[in-house]
């Protein structure tokens, strides 16, 4: 199997949004960098700007400021050239495609739709062996979410980008995904960028956890994590995981304890407002209002 990887150079993004009246801005300032075929895990507050920092990575959002390079590509040239791989939290998967269609889709839209070969790899590769012709509804949550890493690794992308894959899924199943995320990343060497919101998750898995401010997001600290490969259910009950993980849950809790910029405008009076009561902006406390 060919080790493939781009490295991802963000520098200094911003992304305002249009909200009602106002404006929200999701990212100031935010740097990035994932050397060829590493493993970088980002968490943050909720409403901080991880998804908006994925969309714009993956060329689905452009940014107001800043640059994103892949290896002198834009994130819009490798998109096009279908050299991204995306899985977020929904797998939205077609319900009445077949998992081996399924994954197949992605080759269909890249002009490859005979290599069956990569198909049935990827299946066994993913653990979904025997359940080929399964549609979606005859699966388990973490089954078709295996489904859509699978079609996001089928064109054996240079990167792939993962929004809380496995945010619904319960603790058994999710260190099962994270044990086959590490084993499929080892095999190809796809450089990954992991949205999450366990420390754990991002520790066991990564090697590089960045560590987000509240809104405008902006990368804060980076914790190198540098436990040898394979990683084992045996490290979870290690005391320099243990520690590992309190020094990055440290970090985001003195990162929730940053003052938080308000944005103009009349949803960012509302926030003031609060603000005036708490102290402090709660994380997310314009979710309501974003489309
Ligand atoms: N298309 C949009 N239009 C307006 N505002 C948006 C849009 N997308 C994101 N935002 C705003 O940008 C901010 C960051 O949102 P984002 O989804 O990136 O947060 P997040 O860190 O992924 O949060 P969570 O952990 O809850 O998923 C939020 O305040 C959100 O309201
Ligand atoms: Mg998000």
């Amino acid at each position: 199997m060919t080790r493939r990887g781009a490295p991802v150079d963000v520098v200094g993004v911003g992304r305002t949004f249009a909200l009602g009246a106002g404006e929200v801005t999701a990212l100031r300032g935010f740097d990035l960098h994932v050397p060829p075929g590493g493993f970088c895990a980002l968490i943050g507050p909720s409403g901080c700007g991880k998804s908006t920092a994925l969309r714009l990575v993956a060329g689905l959002d452009w940014p107001d400021e800043g640059s994103i390079d892949m290896a002198g590509a834009s994130p819009d040239e490798l998109r096009r050239q279908r050299r991204i791989g995306v899985a977020f939290q929904d797998p939205s998967l077609l319900p009445w495609r077949s998992v081996a269609a399924n994954i197949r889709l992605a080759l269909e839209l890249v002009g490859r739709r005979h290599e069956h070969a990569a198909v049935a790899e990827l299946i066994e590769l993913v653990g979904l062996g025997g359940f080929e012709k399964a549609r979606p509804a005859q699966l388990s949550g973490g089954m078709r979410q295996r489904v859509a890493i699978a079609r996001a690794l089928v064109t054996e992308p240079d990167l792939l980008l993962l929004d809380e894959p496995f945010g619904a899924l319960d603790a058994l199943t999710r260190q099962q995904l994270n044990d086959e995320l590490q084993r499929i990343w080892t095999a190809r060497g796809t450089t990954t960028l992991l949205v999450t919101h366990s420390i754990p998750e991002a520790v066991y898995v990564a090697d590089e956890v960045l560590v987000m401010s509240p809104r405008p997001g902006r990368v804060v600290a980076r914790h190198p994590v540098a436990f040898e490969r394979p990683r084992t259910r045996e490290l979870l009950l290690a005391d320099e995981f243990h520690s590992a993980v309190q020094t990055v849950s440290a970090s985001l809790h003195r990162s929730e304890g940053q003052v938080v910029q308000l944005d103009a405008g009349a949803d960012a009076e509302a926030e003031a407002d609060e603000a005036d009561e708490t102290g402090t902006v709660p994380p997310g406390a314009d979710e309501a209002g974003t489309a």
